[in-house]
């Protein structure tokens, strides 16, 4: 097979972009975190003081903005953005953003033009479903909330006070957003292969995936 493109979809926190990462060096193809390009923009719209609920005002700024990513690290008009973009208060903006149907358009078109030549490994919410619904391989990683919500707590523990109860609430406030939006909810597809990673480790995860891959391969 020349080119493979694997969707991986789910809701917060389900382990998504610590597998995909780790998959796309073990399989060697390019890996990109969708959810990144949104919330470089609503860090753009927070950081520029512009009011995240006027939409024109958000469409007009996703036209302007250049989005990169070099080596997995994302920049915002060549400004690295890696830290700034996982502050909570990125975190508990991004859904308003992220429902935008025109918003959704301008960063799918750049997701599909990324895939467009090369191998790669996507994750976010719409990936199997509207982003490549072609894709050779699609998975759907879920959890319960109270493994989603410690998962987050012990990566940003160290970084800020944050109580455990807040974080699990703005990610099942989250959720409720990315799944019950117009366009393009968070969706499992219909040929999706649900991995529950609830007590799983990261390698029995990572396993299980190349073996699924390996057999379309
Ligand atoms: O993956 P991550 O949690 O960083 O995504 C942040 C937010 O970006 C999600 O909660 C969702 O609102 C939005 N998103 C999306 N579609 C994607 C990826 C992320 O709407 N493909």
């Amino acid at each position: 097979m020349e080119q493979i493109h694997i969707a991986i979809d789910g809701p917060a926190g389900a382990g998504k972009s610590t597998i995909a990462k780790i998959l796309a060096d073990k399989i060697e193809v390019d890996y990109l975190d969708t959810g990144a390009m949104y919330r470089a923009l609503t860090y753009h719209i927070i950081k520029c003081n512009l009011d995240i609920d006027k939409e024109e005002i958000i469409i007009n700024e996703a036209e302007k903005i250049d989005i990169n990513f070099v080596n997995n690290s994302i920049y915002l008009n060549n400004q690295n953005i890696d830290n700034e973009i996982r502050s909570s208060q990125v975190s508990k903006n991004v859904s308003t953003i992220s429902k935008i149907s025109r918003v959704r358009e301008i960063m799918v078109d750049k997701q599909r033009e990324i895939a467009r030549h090369k191998s790669v490994i996507m994750d976010g919410r719409d990936i199997g479903t509207v982003v490549l619904p072609n894709a050779n391989v699609k998975f759907y990683l879920d959890a319960s909330i109270e493994i989603r919500a410690q998962r987050r707590y012990n990566e940003l523990a160290n970084k800020r006070e944050v109580e455990f109860e807040d974080l699990k609430n703005d990610i099942i406030k989250r959720d409720d957003m990315d799944s019950k939006r117009d366009v393009s909810p968070l969706k499992k597809a219909n040929d999706a292969l649900i991995i529950d990673t609830t007590d799983k480790s990261i390698d029995q995860v990572v396993c299980e995936m190349i073996n699924i891959i390996s057999s379309v391969k």
